[in-house]
């Protein structure tokens, strides 16, 4: 079997994707950029599943969209030109995976990137949406101009999750860079898995001591 390294945050968010998307899912690519995330996920989804990729740069859904017809992908994924932060309005049924890609399009125009308040509205969003046992990974990029105030704001919000409901984690590389970007991965608790109260007191006297 092939191994794949896990150098960097976006092959460790592909690593955990090849995890738990299963054919048949419905995901979500958020920021879906140059397309690499999409491709991904419309493999893994495969003929019976579903992807929903949105951005808001045409070059971005036109790179994507290239992508995705080299690799005879295209009919598993439908294209967005709109903010994730709309992203209720295409999705009425709960997804097993939403992946954000933060910052601006590689090669692109670095004017446009995400920003805090639309990228904590679509996280909001994600959290109502997403299936149990489901993922929502965010590669976090602190290096560029406003990338420090977005991590405050998909920090605030994943550490204020109900730890009954979700697992939310930060996972850095620590033989890079400290500017290098790392990922924050949350997961709704398994159905029949989640802790009763009494559980999650105990557990948080005993991170206390
Ligand atoms: C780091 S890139 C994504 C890389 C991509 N996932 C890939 O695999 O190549 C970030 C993308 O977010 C897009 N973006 C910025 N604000 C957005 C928003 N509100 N909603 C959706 N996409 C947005 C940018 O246009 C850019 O293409």
């Amino acid at each position: 079997m092939h191994m794949r390294g896990v150098c960097g945050a976006v092959p460790l968010a592909h690593f955990f994707l090849r995890e738990r998307v299963r054919s048949g899912d419905l995901v979500v690519d958020a920021t879906c950029g140059n397309g690499n995330d999409t491709a991904l996920l419309a493999e893994l989804v495969g003929d019976a599943g579903r992807v929903l990729a949105f951005d808001v740069q045409q070059e971005a859904l036109d790179r994507t969209g290239e992508r995705l017809r080299e690799a005879g992908l295209e009919k598993r994924v439908e294209l967005h030109r709109d903010g994730h932060e709309q992203l209720s309005r295409y999705l009425i049924e709960p997804a097993r995976a939403f992946v954000f890609n933060l910052g601006y399009l590689p090669s692109g125009e670095s004017r446009v990137k995400t920003a805090p308040e639309s990228t904590l509205s679509a996280l909001e969003q994600a959290q109502q949406l997403l299936q149990p046992s489901g993922l929502i990974l965010v590669s976090v990029y602190t290096g560029h101009e406003g990338g420090m105030e977005e991590w405050a704001v998909v920090k605030r919000w994943s550490a204020v999750l109900s730890p009954l409901e979700f697992n939310a984690w930060q996972s850095c590389q620590l033989n890079r860079s400290e500017k290098a970007p790392f990922l924050v991965l949350v997961e709704k608790m398994p159905s029949g898995q989640r802790k009763g109260p009494l559980e999650t007191v105990t557990l948080s006297r005993s991170t206390r001591q």
